[in-house]
């Protein structure tokens, strides 16, 4: 039984620790150590309320210079999300998700503002499409850590700049506002497993950056990745060959061994000149 943060550390990260061991699995440091994303629901609808109050939590993040550049599209008519789940075939969690948001950065409204007070515009352009980006991600883990303390699960779905331009399109995402990720949001209806992390030492750095321990720390995590949940089917198998021990950094490197999404960057240029 899960009775202390040491224990959902061990989880999280496969290596047990001392760390919180005098502390109950309790509150958000909890809650956070114990998420999972999830991808499947329970038959049970989300209460317009409560959506409208994770809303709320959710535009309460920190927001670059006060700029609040994000938007939340809440995709609700059923044409629309049939549309959605129809363009991203392979991942049949987002037809039967209960709500289903996508998390956009916004780069309009402040340009809107310069033209209402008369003034110009004149952030750098690859800045103005990154404070966005930033602004929108917080929101959407904001979001999810809201919605997690309320007993409910999510999936982020960053797919949706795959059809990025049909999604736009019928969202009528006007120019400079982009999809960031989409999230499922419903019930849980059964426990995922918990997905192992790398270790705090490998990404919390102290005083200067250094991964002089990084083939070791990869091959670690890849064995304590295999105990826990194997992988289980090899990607690219044609090209890279059939491994006996095939761990987490084999898939990832082969995962990102192909474009993925070539067509993102030139929908974004047509807002934004970079
Ligand atoms: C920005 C972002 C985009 C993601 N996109 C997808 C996606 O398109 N489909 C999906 O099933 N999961 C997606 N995920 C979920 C990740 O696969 C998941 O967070 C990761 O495997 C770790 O698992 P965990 O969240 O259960 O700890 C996304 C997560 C993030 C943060």
């Amino acid at each position: 039984m899960t009775e202390t943060l040491a224990d959902l550390y061990e989880a999280r990260f496969g290596e047990a620790t001392d760390l919180g061991k005098d502390r109950p699995a309790e509150g958000e440091i909890a809650r956070q150590l114990a998420h999972r994303s999830h991808r499947r629901w329970a038959d049970k609808p989300v209460d317009d309320d409560l959506l409208q109050l994770l809303f709320a939590a959710a535009l309460s993040i920190p927001t670059k210079s006060d700029l609040m550049q994000y938007a939340v599209l809440h995709v609700e008519d059923q044409v629309k999300k049939d549309r959605v789940a129809e363009l991203i075939p392979s991942m049949a969690w987002i037809a039967d998700a209960p709500v289903f948001l996508v998390f956009c950065g916004d780069g309009r409204r402040i340009r809107k503002v310069c033209e209402l007070r008369g003034t110009d515009f004149a952030h750098e352009e690859l800045d103005s499409f990154f404070n966005p980006t930033v602004d929108a991600a917080l929101a959407m883990s904001a979001f999810i850590r809201a919605a997690e303390g309320e007993g409910l699960v999510t999936c982020p779905i960053s797919a949706v700049r795959e059809p990025v331009t049909e999604i736009s399109e019928m969202l009528e995402l006007p120019k400079h506002v982009f999809p960031v990720a989409g999230l499922c949001v419903g019930y849980p209806d059964w426990e995922p497993w918990v997905s192992l992390r790398l270790p705090p030492r490998v990404m919390v750095h102290k005083d200067r950056y250094d991964d002089a321990n990084f083939e070791a720390e990869i091959d670690g995590y890849d064995a304590r990745r295999a105990e826990r949940n194997p992988m289980k089917r090899q990607r690219e198998v044609e090209k890279y060959g059939k491994k006996e021990l095939y761990g987490w950094s084999d898939d990832k490197s082969r995962q990102v061994s192909h474009l993925e999404r070539g067509n993102f960057a030139d929908f974004i240029r047509r807002s934004f000149k970079i």
